[in-house]
């Protein structure tokens, strides 16, 4: 590997949003270093990563909250900057088991601003501590009606959201404490959709808990039908209306976020959404209009701790990072239905198997497949 390219190093770069990232940094002439331990994703991504970008992919196998293990990573790779987007995001299981969610998502940024302050301070020749965080959307609790923007007060409704907002709270407080530190947090909407080649995509493990993946799977008819949780919110269709964002866009986010904290050197909090709000019927029909499968569906129950509209003001984006969200719902569909077609069971589907026997690890963890 030339020694030009900067390096980026991506914690959670098999999951969802980190593979769809990882494509996107390639493409703009970044290389991605892989940190991952795969508790909440399959290992044939990276087999698929290497096949949609045409070289091998390195992945450094092991677990954020190890801070001695994060630190050498960042030493023998010595990247130009990190986008954490290691963590566990599934809200029931955050009210079910919320230790869990308080040690890994805040111990394990914890761990990796430790191990950054350790190799990038005092600043050196790798250049400050520069840092990307996803964050969400969800740190805004119920906004009430219109565009959400960032100065917002922020709340929380359950141990998940109180992560993040935890996280951002310790971000701005390291940023107090050391200037040089560049940090850019990322607040996602709703992502949805998949890469166009569908090598890659939302694989949840069990039951989704999300709308998109839930709808896949009853268009591929792993479940009987879709139910929509409520039809009497305060909305034009009475189900409630959220910001679905391609998947793409989000990952061209994260690039536009990174380039932004290298050119300006100023740390900055963004959304990342559409600015337009669909309610889940409008993704019903739409997702119905762009594949022509049937989607049954019952409207149950709202189901607790959901709001009724929340929609990004998506403006600071564009001034600060020249980054707005272009692909259609119809695209998002269409692009989460070939995802889901042709891996009915995620990536355990088809050639998963073959590419895990692809792969060769060696001694100290780094994967490389090509
Ligand atoms: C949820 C999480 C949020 C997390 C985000 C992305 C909750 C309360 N919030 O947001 O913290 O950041 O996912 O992972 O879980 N819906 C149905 N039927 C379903 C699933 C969803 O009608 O089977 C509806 C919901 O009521 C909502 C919309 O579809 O109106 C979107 O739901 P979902 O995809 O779960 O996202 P959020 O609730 O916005």
């Amino acid at each position: 590997m030339s020694k030009q390219v900067p390096r980026i190093l991506l914690t959670g770069g098999a999951g969802y949003i980190g593979s769809h990232t990882f494509v996107k940094l390639r493409q703009a002439g970044i290389e991605p270093v892989i940190l991952d331990n795969f508790a909440n994703s399959h290992p044939a991504v990276i087999e698929r990563l290497a096949r949609i970008t045409g070289a091998p992919v390195c992945l450094e196998r092991g677990d954020v909250l190890d801070r001695a293990f994060v630190e050498d990573v960042l030493r023998r790779h010595a990247p130009a900057g990190v986008i954490h987007l290691a963590g566990d995001k599934a809200v029931g299981e955050s009210v079910a088991h919320p230790l869990k969610y308080f040690r890994g998502n805040i111990a394990g940024a914890i761990s990796l601003l430790e191990a950054m302050e350790a190799v990038y301070l005092p600043v050196g020749p790798l250049g400050p501590p520069t840092l990307v965080f996803s964050s969400t959307a969800t740190v805004y609790g119920d906004a009430g009606t219109g565009p959400i923007a960032e100065d917002f007060p922020r709340r929380h409704s359950n141990p998940y959201g109180h992560t993040k907002l935890v996280i951002e709270d310790m971000l701005e407080a390291v940023q107090a404490a050391r200037p040089e530190w560049r940090i850019g947090v990322l607040r996602y909407f709703n992502p949805v959709g998949a890469h166009p080649s569908a090598l890659i995509g939302e694989d949840p493990t069990g039951t989704p808990n999300n709308l998109m993946p839930y709808l896949t799977q009853v268009a591929i008819g792993r479940r009987s039908h879709l139910r929509i949780f409520g039809g009497d919110y305060p909305t034009p269709d009475g189900t409630g209306v959220r910001d679905y964002i391609h998947i793409e866009d989000l990952a061209d986010g994260h690039v536009a976020a990174l380039r932004t904290l290298q050119r300006t050197g100023e740390s900055f909090t963004v959304n990342l959404g559409t600015g337009r709000g669909y309610s889940v019927l409008e993704v019903v029909n739409a997702f119905v209009d762009a594949t022509g499968c049937p989607v049954p569906y019952r409207i149950v129950e709202r189901r607790p701790g959901d709001v009724a509209q929340c929609y990004a003001d998506p403006s600071r984006a564009m001034q600060l990072l020249g980054w707005e969200a272009k692909r259609t719902l119809e695209q998002m569909c269409a692009d989460a239905w070939r995802w889901q077609s042709r891996n009915p069971q995620g990536y355990a589907s088809g050639m998963a198997s073959a590419a895990s026997s692809q792969a060769t690890e060696k001694e100290n963890g780094l994967l490389v497949i090509g």
